[in-house]
């Protein structure tokens, strides 16, 4: 029997630890910390998550700056409001939803961060971190959906060293913090990716397989190995047809029926990874608001 990773409950949990160690910094400082959410356009999945973000963020105490802007906002005027949220004391961390419109560079944008506010964990320097550090730094801002699933993967109290994982995804976002938290977990690490030959013989022999791909139910059952544990990071939106109606449905990256019966562990789509990546957003928020208590 497979167990089914609960990744609403594990989510609620660090919310509350965040939540009581939150008010217990406001007691003590009467100060909370502040995350600053940056949205530019009307990506529906950007509000979405947006929307998730800053209803989380505000339940577990946190002050949250909302600044929704204009699609056709330049990247100066961007590059100017990140520039006072990095001088703005009761922010200390800076979110900006991404993907940002096309006339807007990325990465240019992610860079001019404070590290200190990165609350995403992308900014080159706490990159570096992350792969330089051996140990379990907790003061580290780590890209949330990787942390996520490492806590997960934690969770299941199985001995990950020596572990063969293959992460499928290379992005900055997901697949290569992924593969560095991994590393420090002394896993073997592979990372895969749209190029991969032969994907599917590489992933029969994954102990623990993880699938940031971004393609609907793209792996399937007789790709995983007996006894593997399975994180799908997808979050897929597919059209099914159920007695001549259309009906919306969200689906990971995974065959999920058809991988269950294969693995010990599985998350699932919706309520497995989703909540982790908001948490993890959370706790960054509250590292960074006690690393500022401490200097
Ligand atoms: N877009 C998709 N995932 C993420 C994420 O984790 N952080 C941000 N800022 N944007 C995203």
């Amino acid at each position: 029997m497979s167990q089914i990773i609960d990744g609403k409950l594990i989510a609620q949990n660090l919310r509350n630890d965040l939540k009581t160690e939150i008010a217990a910094l406001k007691q003590k400082f009467n100060k909370a910390p502040g995350l600053a959410v940056v949205q530019v356009g009307n990506v529906a999945a950007s509000s979405v998550y947006v929307k998730a973000k800053t209803k989380s963020a505000t339940e577990v105490g946190i002050e949250v700056f909302d600044h929704h802007l204009d699609n056709e906002i330049t990247e100066d005027e961007l590059m100017l409001l990140i520039k006072k949220l990095n001088q703005q004391e009761n922010v200390n961390g800076i979110l900006v939803q991404l993907p940002l419109p096309k006339h807007i560079n990325e990465q240019k944008v992610l860079d001019s961060i404070h590290p200190d506010k990165d609350a995403d964990g992308f900014h080159p320097l706490n990159v570096g971190k992350l792969s330089i550090s051996s140990s379990n730094d907790e003061n580290l801002l780590i890209p949330c959906t990787p942390y996520g699933c490492l806590l997960m993967l934690k969770g299941l109290k199985t001995d990950l060293k020596g572990k063969h994982a293959v992460v499928i995804g290379r992005s900055n976002i997901v697949g290569k913090p992924m593969a560095q938290l991994l590393l420090k977990e002394s896993c073997t690490v592979t990372i895969a990716h749209s190029k991969t030959i032969d994907l599917d013989k590489l992933c029969s022999r994954a102990d623990i397989l993880v699938a940031a791909i971004g393609k609907p139910e793209f792996v399937k059952g007789d790709w995983i190995k007996d006894n593997a544990i399975v994180i799908d990071v997808g979050i897929n939106r597919i059209e099914i047809k159920t007695d001549g109606e259309v009906k919306n449905k969200l689906v990971g990256d995974v065959d999920f029926l058809e991988a269950k019966s294969k693995t010990t562990a599985i998350t699932p789509v919706p309520g497995g990874v989703g909540p982790m990546t908001i948490a993890c957003l959370l706790r960054n928020t509250t590292i960074s608001f006690k690393n500022k208590l401490s200097q």
